[in-house]
């Protein structure tokens, strides 16, 4: 990914080095049993809804996951060392490897989310109080970059659906908008203005409403790494990488398209809908294919990566070459 206002050291770092070194890493040679490294770093999302000590080194089991299968790719999940070792959040960082290093300084706990905008129920809300009324799932999703590579990852969350249903917006709600955390002390990325810091992301509120969409509060049946967006992030899989959002703070229902941060900085490479398409090259590479992390032969990318079946139909007659 391309950002303005990096050096072009940083592009390479950001885009071209992975590509290149990742072959040689052991990471994602060994794609198999998963170590629990970069747990350390991982800091511990709490109270209500696992019930142990916040302080524990280690990303904390989940309780109560139900598993539905429904949704479920059964290709090959990516390691847990991959999945938490290989992260894009700028925040941290704009190396792959920056994430799982300096994540550790976000406190995720307490964590509020303020919810404003077109909405019955707006409010400054304690986590758990908006998870916990739902029930949590796993789903293992096929995850892709536009980066060009992508994962397989078990997810654990809740339907964006069942949150947005109790919040009840109004009909003035047409999008919904979503923001990081900014706070350069334990963002140490943030003192680096690669972005317009808050990191912020939207969907149209139909595609907030699809099935697929997902809270995702874990991964592998643990709280979500810092790393990967803790203790709260947006993983909406038909869509490339940076539509998913990591560590919420506001969730606004808006009446107009938001802007969004990798579209304020590139919108001719980055559009608002990011949906996985082949057909469309991002300016500077193919997206045709891509490199699953762990395997040496790129394979096709699917359209909507593979999950028109369920998301199509929100796009019947838009020009997605335009609306890319
Ligand atoms: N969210 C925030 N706040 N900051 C970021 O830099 N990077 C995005 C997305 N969410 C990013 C973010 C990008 S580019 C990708 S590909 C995914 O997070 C990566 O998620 P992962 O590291 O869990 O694989």
């Amino acid at each position: 990914m391309l950002f303005k206002f990096l050096k072009s050291s940083d592009v390479k770092t950001c885009e071209i080095t992975p590509e290149k070194t990742y072959m040689n890493r052991r990471i994602f040679m060994q794609d198999s049993a998963r170590i629990g490294a970069g747990a350390a770093s991982l800091a511990a999302f709490g109270g209500g809804l696992i019930g142990a000590s916040p302080a524990m080194a280690a990303g904390r089991k989940l309780e109560n996951i139900t598993r539905s299968g429904r949704y479920d790719t059964d290709e090959r999940q990516t390691s847990y060392k991959a999945v938490t070792s290989y992260n894009n959040f700028y925040e941290f960082g704009t190396g792959k490897e920056d994430p799982a290093r300096y994540a550790h300084r976000l406190n995720v706990r307490p964590w509020t989310v303020k919810v404003d905008g077109h909405v019955d129920h707006p409010g400054d809300y304690d986590l758990d109080d908006l998870i916990r009324p739902h029930a949590l799932e796993e789903r293992i999703y096929r995850m892709r970059c536009v980066e060009a590579w992508s994962m397989v990852i078990p997810w654990v969350g809740i339907p964006l659906s069942d949150m947005i249903k109790r919040l009840s917006p109004t009909s003035k709600a047409k999008y919904i908008r979503f923001e990081t955390l900014v706070d350069k002390k334990q963002m140490p990325g943030q003192k680096r203005r690669v972005i317009d810091w808050p990191y912020a992301e939207g969907l149209r509120m139909d595609e907030a409403m699809n099935p697929l969409t997902l809270m995702a509060v874990g991964l592998y049946g643990e709280t979500l790494p810092n790393q990967n967006g803790a203790p709260l992030r947006l993983v909406v899989p038909w869509k490339y990488g940076f539509k998913g959002i990591k560590s919420i703070v506001r969730i606004s229902f808006v009446s107009r398209k938001p802007n969004t941060s990798w579209q304020g900085l590139a919108a001719h490479e980055y559009g608002f809908y990011a949906n996985v398409n082949p057909a469309v090259d991002h300016p500077r590479w193919t997206q045709a294919n891509e490199r699953r992390i762990g395997e040496f032969r790129r394979r096709d990318t699917l359209m909507f990566n593979g999950y028109g079946d369920e998301v199509a139909h929100m796009y019947a007659g838009m020009n997605l070459k335009k609306y890319y």
